[in-house]
């Protein structure tokens, strides 16, 4: 008699199913990182500073320590065993990293970190390609690292930077994309995948389809995205990508940039040194082929075999879980700070515009308190354990835009739980009291 399953059983196997995949297990997730159980004056830590720089699992201490104590050489200098034992698992790491975001292996340059990825496609291909008049566009929801590479080009070579403004929701204005881009001089848009202060998402497909229309590249800003969604660089069709691996649970001290091949290759050394060359001479030099061309000097080895740990670790989330939390969390946030009095959320100020949590947010939210700087806020938070970034996060265009000096901003992790939540917004209420 074969073994069969009533439908009533059938459905309760379904839900199971579902909400298996549905729901992370935080509890065993926050077990394995060591930072987070840590007491800070006798209150428990609560997390809630990941835009800024994300903890990191054991999973991956482990894998950065075994190297620093067994495979520790320089890759691609030697021929002794821990030389190339560290050229293999570097050049392993770059293919995990490759993988992990749909790229050949060969277009992805380890850096030191983002900023460090994105002044490379500023002074290497921005060298080559952009010249006075011409035109890089930005979003009022650049990162500094996005901006001030252009900004110096713009004084020393006088190119123009075109800003796209944001709605009310944060999201860039693609009419005024568009209608920049028909002009023809734009060369560049620079454009983040998640906002650092406001958690929205832009369009990437369709901004980088738009400007292929007009003939401008993409650079996609995928420093907070990374940690939050899938990135797949073919199906983006994005020119240069670039994120870090301390946001993603990974080491400080690395960063990635995904260039499309034939750009890469046209495209100059960004740093000179061992490693990038192809030969030298009294007179000259001629440069490695990529991903070397722009690796020069000893590269950070054990962080690159931490940010392949950190992929491995991070692949066995499902995403739509790690995603379905953290709006969870993010929505949990909105609604409790809501009822803060004189509390408004960034970009729009109004009290009975919560933004929409879940359809648009994702890993941070911002807000000011009128009455309360930001610095005071999180000092005090800060003291009793709980950790939030104040300032304008690397955003000042965008602070100057909303005409604010500075908010505070809280952003939320794979680890995170809706009490530390419910632990945050009573430790607002109660720093209010003394700041008043
Ligand atoms: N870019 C980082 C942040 O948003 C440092 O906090």
């Amino acid at each position: 008699m074969p073994f069969l399953f009533t439908a009533e059983k059938k459905v309760q196997l379904l839900w199971c199913t579902i909400t298996i995949s549905m729901s992370l297990d935080t509890s065993a997730i926050r077990r394995q990182f060591p930072a987070l159980q840590q007491q800070i004056n006798g209150h428990p830590l609560v997390y809630l500073d990941s835009a800024a720089t994300a903890q990191v699992p054991m999973a991956v201490l482990e894998a950065m320590s075994e190297c620093e104590r067994h495979d520790r050489g320089n890759p691609h200098r030697g021929m002794h065993v821990l030389a190339e034992r560290a050229t293999e698992k570097f050049e392993s790491a770059r293919k995990t990293v490759a993988e992990f975001i749909g790229a050949a292996t060969h277009e992805i340059i380890f850096t030191r970190n983002a900023t460090e990825s994105l002044n490379i496609v500023a002074k290497s291909w921005g060298k080559q390609n952009v010249k006075k008049g011409d035109v890089v566009a930005l979003t009022l929801l650049e990162h500094h690292s996005a901006i001030v590479p252009w900004l110096q080009h713009k004084e020393d070579i006088g190119i123009e930077i075109a800003w796209v403004g944001i709605d009310e929701t944060g999201m860039p204005r693609m009419e005024e994309l568009e209608e920049l881009l028909k002009a023809g001089k734009t060369k560049m848009v620079c454009i983040t995948g998640q906002s650092n202060v406001l958690g929205v998402r832009p369009p990437l497909k369709d901004i980088i389809k738009t400007a292929h229309a007009s003939g401008a590249l993409v650079t996609v800003d995928a420093t907070q995205l990374i940690a939050h969604h899938p990135v797949d660089v073919a199906d983006l069709d994005c020119d240069f990508l670039v994120f870090s691996g301390h946001k993603l649970y990974g080491p400080t001290g690395i960063g990635v940039l995904y260039g499309k091949r034939k750009l890469l290759e046209a495209m100059p050394p960004f740093l000179g040194g061992g490693g990038m060359i192809g030969n030298v001479t009294k007179t000259g030099f001629t440069a490695a082929d990529i991903p070397q061309k722009f690796e020069a000097g000893t590269p950070p080895l054990a962080q690159a075999v931490g940010l392949a740990a950190t992929i491995d670790w991070i692949s066995q989330y499902p995403w739509k879980d790690i995603e379905a939390h953290e709006t969870k969390l993010i929505r949990a946030a909105v609604t409790a700070l809501a009822d803060i009095p004189d509390l408004k959320f960034l970009p729009n100020f109004a009290r009975d515009k919560v933004p929409q949590a879940g359809a648009l947010l994702s890993g941070c939210i911002s807000f000011i308190i009128r009455g309360s700087h930001p610095h005071d806020l999180t000092d005090v938070l800060g003291n009793r354990g709980i950790c939030l970034r104040a300032g304008h996060h690397c955003c000042q265009p965008l602070h100057d835009h909303l005409n604010i000096p500075a908010s505070t901003r809280v952003s939320v992790g794979i680890y995170n739980t809706e009490d530390e939540v419910t632990l945050l917004v009573r430790a607002i209420d109660e720093a209010l009291k003394t700041l008043a």
